[in-house]
């Protein structure tokens, strides 16, 4: 029999958490699909994943969470789903704020400027902005992003010297994810089974999750499954058990 959600939550351990989770958000057009609806239907109903996530993240005491929100590659899309992808971000961000500022999160936005109006990235960075004095957990929203421009763009700001002195070690501290500890797992939702320029340098020892649920769908339950699934594989980094 399927087990419920407080049967779940009792065998998760919490002193086995990933320190860092993210979260590759895929499906909603699916599910907006099936319910014969606009597509920005479902990204709105996504919305309300994210919403509930965070909230568990909390009550477990995660660390850090990076939602995969837009990528450098959805710019691609139709214009009317880009814009409304832009849109509900700002808006979800403006309803937000108080919520996160009473659950003491700190939000960080990762991603590249390019693209993106001034005064809309003022408005978005200003709201990240009033929660920087919260010291709970950390909600990263991968936003305009893409792992090759983020690793291109860190290499581009080095100097000659800096390059000469790079490290595997040292590298991370130029990239948008700076001061962020490596997601040790990695969900996706809707079946597929790819990374999608998410988080490329920083994945490089994740634990991959993947759920055919699809994101509107992937409730409190689901990430507990999640969370389950991953404290049931041994990690090795490279080594042996
Ligand atoms: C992928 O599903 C989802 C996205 C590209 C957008 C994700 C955005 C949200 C969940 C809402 C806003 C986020 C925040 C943090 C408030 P898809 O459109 O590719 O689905 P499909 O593969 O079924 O078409």
């Amino acid at each position: 029999m399927a087990k419920d959600y407080q049967e779940l939550l009792d065998l998760l351990d919490l002193q086995k958490l990933p320190k860092h989770v993210g979260i590759i958000m895929d499906g909603n057009g699916r599910w907006a699909k099936q319910r014969r609806r606009p597509r920005l239907y479902g990204h709105r109903q996504g919305a309300k994943s994210v919403r509930s996530n965070v909230e568990l993240g909390v009550e477990l005491g995660l660390k850090y969470i990076t939602y995969y929100a837009f990528s450098t590659e959805n710019w691609n899309r139709p214009e009317d789903e880009v814009k409304g992808l832009l849109k509900l971000l700002k808006e979800h961000l403006i309803k937000e704020i108080p919520n996160l500022n009473k659950q003491n999160i700190v939000l960080k936005l990762l991603g590249s400027e390019q693209g993106l109006d001034k005064g809309y990235l003022n408005e978005i960075n200003d709201m990240a902005r009033q929660t920087h004095r919260n010291n709970g957990m950390q909600v990263n929203i991968a936003f305009n992003y893409g792992g090759r421009l983020e690793i291109v763009e860190a290499i581009k700001k080095l100097s000659p010297k800096e390059i000469a002195e790079l490290s595997p070690e040292s590298f991370g501290d130029h990239l948008w994810t700076a001061g962020i500890p490596d997601p040790d797992l990695i969900i996706r939702t809707s079946g597929e089974m790819r990374l999608s320029n998410f988080l490329l340098w920083q994945s490089a020892y994740s634990e991959f999750y993947v759920t055919n649920t699809l994101w509107p769908d992937f409730d409190k339950k689901e990430m507990l499954k999640a969370l389950l699934n991953y404290q049931s594989r041994t990690r090795k980094f490279g080594g042996i058990a």
